[in-house]
């Protein structure tokens, strides 16, 4: 793997890096992606199990299959990717993740600086009254779960097609990005709007914009470098240069 002479400077000296990452950072951890060969999306339609209609339609059904995923999701570990962010930020002033992803992973491998741009499959609320449930409440509940105030329908916690994200996670994340020097967008197929922006206002603000990514992406063209690769393998060396440059000059 080459890594240029200006990636290990801003390795070595950036003081506010952002880690924008997607469903490729948990691929190795045994989490499924959504697009390529494997993608989620290719044998499960979003419209009947992302979307608020689809739920209205078919509670029981969507309710089943995000039961799935978050015993999957319960049952994996952080992978090698996810803790070198966690290092990461502790040696960088201002060291921010922004994902997309919801399966908690960054903060189980130690990073504290987080903002979830589509939600956290660990956090539940009623659609009525909006009251909030932890898994361990509502997963022993055969089809879907009830709210105990209301006899609300009680859906997890995540951004499903046609909502709007979160809006405080939404601008701390470009607040973030305007102001990185240097920006990782890690494991997404860049996509899905309006988080796939970020990476583009990071350059278009200043930022050196580094992928990583086994697969070339719609980013690809645009990044001032390319990382071809998985990120449980690229991340721990770019760990490994900043923390040594670090050290050094610390
Ligand atoms: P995708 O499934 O669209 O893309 C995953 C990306 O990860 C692909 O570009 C893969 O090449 C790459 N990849 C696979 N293995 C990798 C590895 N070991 N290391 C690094 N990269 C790897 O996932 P996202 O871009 O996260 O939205 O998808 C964006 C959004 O679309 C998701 O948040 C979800 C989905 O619909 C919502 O649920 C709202």
């Amino acid at each position: 793997m080459i890594i240029s002479e200006r990636l290990k400077t801003c390795l070595a000296t950036a003081t506010h890096m952002v880690a924008f990452t997607g469903a490729g950072i948990s691929a190795e951890s045994g989490v499924p992606t959504f697009r390529g060969a494997d993608g989620i999306w290719n044998k499960m339609r979003p419209e009947e199990l992302a979307s608020m209609d689809g739920f209205l339609r078919n509670p029981d059904l969507v309710w089943e299959w995000y039961a799935h995923r978050k015993r999957i999701i319960a049952e994996v570990q952080p992978n090698a990717g996810h803790v070198a962010l966690a290092r990461m930020e502790r040696c960088v002033p201002d060291f921010i993740v922004i994902t997309q992803n919801i399966d908690n992973l960054h903060r189980r491998a130690g990073s504290t600086k987080v903002h979830e741009l589509h939600g956290n499959i660990e956090r539940n609320y009623c659609i009525a009254c909006g009251r909030r449930y932890s898994n361990e409440e509502v997963l022993k509940a055969v089809g879907v779960p009830r709210c105990a105030a209301c006899n609300g329908k009680i859906r997890p916690d995540v951004v499903w097609f046609g909502e709007m994200l979160p809006e405080d996670e939404w601008e701390a994340s470009v607040r973030a990005t305007e102001s990185a020097s240097l920006f990782f967008s890690i494991g997404t197929s860049a996509v899905v709007y309006p988080a796939a922006s970020l990476p583009v206002t990071a350059k278009a603000r200043g930022a050196y914009l580094v992928e990583i990514n086994p697969e070339p992406t719609p980013l690809t063209e645009r990044a001032d470098e390319f990382l071809q690769g998985s990120a449980g393998t690229i991340l721990p060396l770019l760990y490994d240069i900043l923390h040594d440059a670090r050290k050094v000059s610390a």
